[in-house]
């Protein structure tokens, strides 16, 4: 609160002071001589009772109302925080009174505008939808900080201009105009390319009405869904996958026994030449339904792990003799290395199928004479299971698709050994749902080594590797 203005207050003293002198130059010499002095002092007597009058005035009235007045403008400026003085008596205490509860009322409304205003701006920031709000002649009013990542700007690039000029989806001009036009909600959807990858985003227009009802703007939300287009995507492909690699193994068998029933069932030979390829291509296909089941199963969330007590080299002294048969046949020298006593908390049937199916990938796309290598180590609170082969390895650009379903660097080897490609797409599963990890390193010729790192316990999943 600024000083009050005592300049009226010293021209009243001054006017009465003159006025006192006057009547005494003036009425005194008319008076006898012994009159005089009481003359002199009644008006001094009264002066001061007039000073005293307009101190008393000007201190009750002149003071509180100058100081209410300049709050009061204060207050028209927006300074909420202005006060006046509160300690004075009778009407001009009333107003004083009266400004300042006016000042604190516009100073806590303003301030819960003001929170409301944060809370709301809070709200629009963090929704995972982008948000667009454009006035009825198209100028953008408001957008939000996931409108920002999505079209990857700043807001003076959109803030105050057309939206037309500003985005040129055609799409999105199009819901607005509809919103505009028909007056109702409107969807669409358009892929823009962003710095690092295409996205897919849905658009949905509202129109805005007044009090009145007459439209003043639309509002338009953008949902990025990139994500859901590519589960739809993979969605799709699995189903054809599915189809196709059922579809071989179904047409051969039909095939023939076709050609068997035709007439080739008369000669021995070939009908046991046959009956042999039906044989396999009908273990293929059970092969197929099995790994399915066994992928389907592992993906829904309610897989349960029956964790268990597991020692280690018995488990893989369980599964070695099928392995063992095969690398024989292929004359691979197999060697394990393992820990006398290993011991680790996880379920069993689970780890030892995926030991089966990367001991049984590097037996197959190893050639005859070579080397596989089964090792165990362990380390503080996990263990390292290495399978390292010296077979024909894994291009660069196929090793980041190799646990993908259905993925096969050369199909038509692997349908030869019986391959159905889920083979890694369920240890994958496997391992991560142990909350462990499985990586690779391959070259070409060269060999393979697939290194996992799990957990021995599976409270000590967390922060491990
Ligand atoms: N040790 C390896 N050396 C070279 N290539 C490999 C090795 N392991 C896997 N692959 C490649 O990865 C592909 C996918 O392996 P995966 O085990 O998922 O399927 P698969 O062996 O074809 O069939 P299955 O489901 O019967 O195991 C294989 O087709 C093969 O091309
Ligand atoms: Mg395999």
């Amino acid at each position: 609160m600024g000083s009050v203005n005592i300049r009226p207050f010293l021209s009243y003293l001054f006017v009465v002071v003159l006025i006192f002198a006057g009547m005494g130059i003036i009425i005194l010499p008319l008076l006898p001589l012994t009159e005089r002095i009481i003359g002199g002092f009644s008006l001094l007597g009264g002066l001061i009772v007039f000073m005293v009058l307009i101190i008393n005035i000007f201190e009750k009235y002149i003071k509180p109302v100058q100081s209410a007045s300049r709050v009061a403008d204060e207050l028209v400026k927006g300074n909420y925080k202005a006060r006046t003085y509160v300690s004075y008596f009778g009407e001009a205490g009333k107003l004083s009174n009266a400004i300042n509860v006016l000042a604190r009322n516009l100073q806590e409304i303003t301030l819960q505008e003001k929170m409301q205003e944060s809370q709301m701006r809070t709200v629009i920031d963090n929704m995972e939808s982008g948000l667009m709000l454009i006035d009825e002649k198209g100028y953008v009013h408001l957008i939000n900080r996931k409108f920002l990542q999505i079209f990857e700007g700043e807001p003076k690039d959109f803030m105050g201009f057309l939206y037309y000029d500003v985005l040129d989806q055609e799409r999105i001009h199009k819901a607005v105009q509809e919103a505009f036009l028909y007056e109702e909600k409107v969807k669409d959807s358009f892929t823009i390319s962003g710095q690092i990858e295409r996205k897919s985003i849905e658009v949905v227009g509202a129109p805005i009405f007044n009090e009145k009802q007459v439209l003043n703007g639309a509002v338009l939300v953008f949902h990025d869904i990139t994500e859901l287009k590519k589960l739809e995507e993979m969605r799709k492909d699995f189903v054809a996958n599915v189809s196709h690699e059922l579809k071989t193994p179904i047409t051969s068998i039909r095939g023939f026994a076709e050609t068997l029933l035709e007439g080739a069932m008369e000669d021995i030979q070939l009908r046991r030449q046959f009956l042999e390829i039906i044989l396999k291509e009908g273990e293929r296909l059970q092969a197929l339904i099995y790994d399915l089941l066994e992928l389907s199963k592992l993906e829904k969330d309610e897989m349960r792990l029956e964790y268990q007590n597991i020692d280690l080299s018995s488990l893989v002294e369980e599964l070695l003799p099928v392995i063992k048969q095969q690398a024989v046949k292929k004359q691979i020298d197999l060697s394990i290395k393992l820990p006398d006593t290993l011991e680790i908390v996880a379920d069993a049937d689970r780890l030892k199928q995926v030991f089966i199916n990367l001991l049984n990938n590097a037996v197959n796309y190893t050639s005859d004479n070579g080397k596989v290598l089964l090792k165990v180590s362990e380390k503080l609170n996990h263990i390292e299971i290495t399978i390292s082969d010296t077979g024909i390895g894994i291009p660069d650009e196929a090793q980041s698709r190799i646990f993908e379903r259905f993925y096969r660097v050369d199909r038509a080897r692997s349908r030869n050994t019986g391959g159905t490609g889920l083979g890694l797409a369920i240890v994958k599963h496997i391992v991560e749902a142990h909350h462990g990890e499985i990586r690779l390193e391959s070259q070409l010729e060269k060999g393979t080594t697939f290194i996992i790192s799990l957990p021995r316990k599976p409270e000590y999943s967390k922060g491990l590797f």
